[in-house]
This record gives C-alpha cells, structure tokens and sequence, in this order.
C-alpha cells in the first residue's frame, strides 16, 4: 500500500520489513547518544525520516519495528481511557482508532493537566506545494482537537526556510506557500486568542534564536549525521536547520507568549517522519535546563492506488486534495485500489480484504460514526457489501470534509492571516 508523507506518496506492500537504523539517537538518554551508521549490520529495508519515507522494493511499513527503532511508546486503550476521563469528552477518532499510535510522555502530560498544571502545543508545516492534501490536514485536525479538549494554547512553526533549503525554492516563493498553507491551517479552525502562526523567516531572532544556538552548541557535527545522514557533499544550511525545529519546543523561545515562563510543558502532535528531529530536541533539553518536549506521533494517510513502486504526488489522480472538487474525488475514489474479489460471486464467497482495501482505510480515518464504520466492515468483510456501495460512502463522506474546509478557508482574509501571525500575547490562552 501507498502512504502520503508530504509532498510525495509512497508505497508499502505486506512483506515483512527490516526497520532501517542509521538515523537513529538513543532516546531517552542525557548522556552521549549511541548512533548506528548506515554500514551497520541490520539492513536499510524501511526508511522513515523528515524528507524520505520509504521501504525495499515498496514493502509496507512496519510500525511496530518503528517504535522499537525511535523507541516510543505504543498508544494504548488505557491512555485512551485516561483521556476521554480528564477532557470529559470522547477521545478524537484519530485516537480511538489508532491512527495517532505513538508517544513519548504523552502519559506525563496528562499527570501534569490533571494536576492543574500548563502545558502548551507545537506542530508545523513546511510550505513546499500550495495545495494541502488529505494527509497534511491529519495532524491540524487533531491538534485543533487538543487545543480544544484541554484549552491549551498553540504555537504552529512555518518552516519557510526548510523548504527553500531543502526544495531549491526561491525566499519569495516559499513566503508566499507560507501564506497560502496559513490560510488552510486557519481553516481547520483554530482559536484566535489561543493561536500564534510564525514564519521562520519573519520571527526569527531574539529569544527563539538564543536558543537555536544554544541547541546548535550541543550537536556535533558527526552526531546530526548520525540522527539526520547528511554527508559532505550537503549544503551546510541543511545542518544546521534541525535547531530551528526544535527550539518551538521550548516556551522560553515565545517571551510574548510565556514570559517568565522558562520551562513550560511542550506537547507535539506530528506523523512519525518528524521524530527525528524530536529525539534531537529530546536529547539536547536535560541540558539546557529545559524540560523534553512530549510527542503525540500519527501514522502516514496511504495514496489512491498502486501497490508497488514509489509514485510522485504530481500524478493528480493519485493524492485527494483540499481544492479537489465533488467531480474530481468521485473520479478518483472510483480509481482507488480494491481489496475486493474480481467478480460478484467470488466476492460473495470470499469477501473483500479490508487490509488491501483503501477505500475501507479511508472510511476508518474519516467516516466518525463507530457503528456505522463497524457495520461496513462487517458486511463488506464478509462479502455482502459490495466495493461500490463502500466507494460511495467513502464520495460522500470526503466530499463532506473537502467543501466544509473550501467554504471555512475561502472566509480566510489577509487580515486573518496578519491577525493569527501578530507577534501579541494571547491574554486568556488557558481558559
Ligand atoms: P510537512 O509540511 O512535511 O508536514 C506537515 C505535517 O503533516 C504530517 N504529514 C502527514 N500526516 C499524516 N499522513 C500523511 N500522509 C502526512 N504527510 C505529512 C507531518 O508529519 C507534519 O506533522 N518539518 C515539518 C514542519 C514542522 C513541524 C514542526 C511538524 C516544523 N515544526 C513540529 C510537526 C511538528 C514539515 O516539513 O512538515
């Protein structure tokens, strides 16, 4: 199976992978990281990293070897539970049904709210394409979510600067990608008085980058080639862009936001690709006097069709996107992969393969009602409901999510835009 991961979609098939570990940091420790080099013994069958997610002759993704490998913590029913007890409300279906699946002290957070303590959110997204797709809107979704069921205030890093480094983009054109995203962020319905929306290029300096610095001190260089498999012939604005990442982790880099305030919580919600960078931040904090920043780490939404081979996100019909109209989803839902029988009397007998099939993947990202869900697998798992009538739903329920997000982003002003982005502090961000 595809999954998207930013810009690209890749592939996974059901063989067993071999979890790569060259770009690895011994997690939890303040002291020296242990880092295994791409030469080591166990083989570079599954990749997952900031900009390339992919596996050996397209084989699935293991994520159970990931979080061995970047040693996190699965999410489990317990944590679940825990949750939907201190919000007082259901938990998000990305969290009921696995699709947020790993953490690292989400659990200590959740100490932290229950006695009354702050903590804050951070997530980002790195303007490289105008138009967002389904997968870039997951981990928005559930933040909104966060900020909403513990009143907690967020911070979203634009990483202009990454996408000119590592895209070849010109300065102007990734500022203008930073607007546009900013604009489908805000449309995913984020509140004004607990939000800050900053460029890199624009926010840059003062507190945030004292403590660029301070991150850039603790890293050597064969250490950032250790986490991130840069080599020699890698501009140097690439090595040194992963403490601008992580210094949002840290609440003394926002002074308008949290002054006084050096040592808030920091909780991420992002897929798994950033965690890199995050075991980095991790790893540096003890030492800086600063607290780790908890994840809340998603797995990758998978593409349309294609079982195997890498295909480019500038295949249209490959990706669903936020400016895809009725016409246009319909067509491509028709298109997508099926892991239902050949024809009727064998899909009768047989049922469909819910694992192969991406429509039913869809439907459990997406379609919020659990009986309804559990009923479709039921019957099309057993071969009464046929792959059209599962297609359908699926139409109908992201032509829902696409048009609610086009009329919210199309009500998205400049001035909205300048408003979330103001450097200001956000008086009641707690209530
Ligand atoms: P970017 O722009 O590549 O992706 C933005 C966010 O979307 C997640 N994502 C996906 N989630 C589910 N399914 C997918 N198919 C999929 N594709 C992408 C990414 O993991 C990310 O959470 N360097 C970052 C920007 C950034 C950031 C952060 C992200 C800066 N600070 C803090 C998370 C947290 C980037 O280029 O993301």
């Amino acid at each position: 199976m595809e999954v998207y991961k930013g810009d690209e979609i890749y592939s996974e098939s059901s063989e067993q992978v071999v979890c790569k570990v060259d770009h690895e940091i011994e997690p939890e420790s303040s002291e020296q990281p242990v880092y295994k080099n791409e030469s080591d013994s166990e083989s570079s069958e599954q990749e997952v990293n900031p900009w390339e997610v992919s596996t050996k002759d397209g084989g699935k993704i293991d994520y159970d070897k990931l979080i061995d490998k970047f040693g996190c913590e699965r999410v489990d029913e317990s944590l679940i539970n825990r949750v939907q007890r201190l919000t007082c409300r259901q938990p998000h279906v990305f969290l009921r049904r696995g699709v947020f699946f790993a953490h690292r002290d989400f659990n200590e957070i959740l100490d932290a709210f229950e006695r009354g303590d702050k903590f804050y959110l951070y997530t980002g997204r790195g303007p490289s394409s105008e138009a967002l797709h389904l997968g870039h809107l997951i981990p928005f979704m559930f933040t909104k979510y966060l900020q909403e069921a513990f009143k907690v205030p967020l911070v979203i890093q634009i990483t202009d600067d990454e996408k000119c480094i590592w895209k070849n983009l010109k300065v102007a054109d990734t500022k203008k990608l930073g607007r546009e995203n900013v604009k489908d962020i805000i449309a995913c319905g984020f509140d004004i008085t607990k939000t800050f929306i900053f460029s890199n290029f624009e926010y840059l300096g003062g507190a945030f980058y004292e403590n660029v610095v301070q991150v850039g001190n603790c890293i050597t260089l064969n250490k950032a080639k250790g986490i991130f498999g840069f080599s020699g012939e890698d501009h140097i604005a690439k090595i040194s862009f992963p403490p601008v990442q992580a210094a949002p982790s840290f609440s003394s880099s926002f002074q308008h936001l949290f002054p006084g305030e050096e040592n808030l919580r920091c909780l991420i919600p992002c897929a798994i690709d950033q965690d890199p960078y995050f075991r980095m931040t991790r790893d540096v904090a003890p030492r800086l006097g600063y607290s780790k920043p908890a994840l809340i780490e998603s797995s990758f939404f998978p593409a349309l069709r294609g079982k195997s081979g890498k295909m480019s996100a500038s295949d249209p019909n490959s990706a669903i996107y936020v400016t895809d109209s009725a016409k246009d989803i319909k067509k491509k839902i028709n298109g997508a992969v099926s892991g239902g029988q050949d024809n009727k009397d064998d899909h009768k007998k047989y049922g469909a393969n819910l694992e192969e099939d991406i429509p039913f993947k869809y439907l459990s990202f997406f379609l919020e009602n659990d009986s309804e869900l559990e009923h479709i697998k039921k019957e099309y798992g057993e071969g009464r409901m046929l792959t059209g009538a599962v297609k359908k739903r699926l139409t109908e329920v992201l032509i829902e999510i696409v048009e609610r997000h086009r009329r919210a982003r199309a009500a998205v002003t400049d001035e909205m835009v300048n408003a979330f982005m103001a450097v200001r502090p956000l008086p009641s961000m707690f209530e």
